[in-house]
């Protein structure tokens, strides 16, 4: 389908959000790849890979970019040519990328009641204000931060970060949509704005640094 979501949140920052409906010839017939990404298309084993990644390219150039803006440093980071900041994401029939003058960092995340039983490798803090009685509210608040915790790792692109220890997200309601996260390492302390909403059964979330 065409563009399924925009989200014109300032003048200088858009994010696209594409539901892959479309099969691998249909993307593939209109994008343009630079001859890395053909490699990369090339050596993917699944087609649902595939697909979300000529799906990136669709939103791109819905954008006025393309393939042969965006170029990849050697921790997979995508970096944009002209300066722009750039942070891309998929998972299952959605892909979504924000571009900014900022850094930032998106994530997105299908709603699943397993990540109840990996809370503890990633979660520490957050463990003060998340009721795990209030199932639905756990689950949602579960994948919240585990968004902003991807976000704010891709934004940062740093070696040694560890979620559970390093990432720390301020108690928040989901109805605001928004929250404050932490970085927390060494003498670094750094905070991040996150703002995040659903998507049929996913979780959307995008962060900045403050
Ligand atoms: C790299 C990582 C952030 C990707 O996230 P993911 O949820 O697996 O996948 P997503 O679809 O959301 O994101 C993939 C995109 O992230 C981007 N990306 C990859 N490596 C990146 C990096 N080092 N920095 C920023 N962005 C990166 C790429 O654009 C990639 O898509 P593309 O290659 O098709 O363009 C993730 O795999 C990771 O390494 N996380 C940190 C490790 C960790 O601590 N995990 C959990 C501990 S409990």
């Amino acid at each position: 389908m065409p563009v399924y979501k925009t989200i014109n949140f300032n003048t200088a920052t858009q994010i696209l959000v594409w539901k892959i409906t479309e099969s691998f010839e249909q993307l593939f017939n209109e994008v343009q790849l630079n001859e890395k990404s053909k490699l990369r298309l090339n050596g993917m084993k699944s087609v649902l890979h595939q697909r979300a990644f000529l799906s990136v390219r669709k939103l791109l150039q819905e954008i006025g970019y393309t393939d042969y803006d965006l170029f990849y440093d050697e921790f997979g980071k995508p970096h944009l040519n002209d300066g722009n900041h750039i942070s891309i994401t998929h998972s299952h029939e959605f892909s979504a990328l924000i571009i900014s003058n900022q850094k930032v960092g998106i994530d997105i995340e299908m709603q699943r009641e397993k990540i109840k039983n990996i809370a503890d490798k990633f979660i520490d803090y957050e463990f003060n204000y998340l009721n795990k009685e209030d199932t639905q509210d756990y689950l949602s608040k579960l994948t919240v931060i585990w968004g902003v915790k991807e976000s704010i790792f891709k934004i940062r692109n740093e070696p040694g970060i560890s979620f559970k220890k390093n990432i720390k997200v301020n108690s928040f309601q989901l109805a605001n949509k928004q929250a404050l996260a932490w970085l927390k390492m060494d003498m670094i302390k750094e905070p991040f704005s996150v703002f995040f909403e659903e998507i049929e059964n996913f979780t959307l979330v995008y962060a900045f640094e403050k």
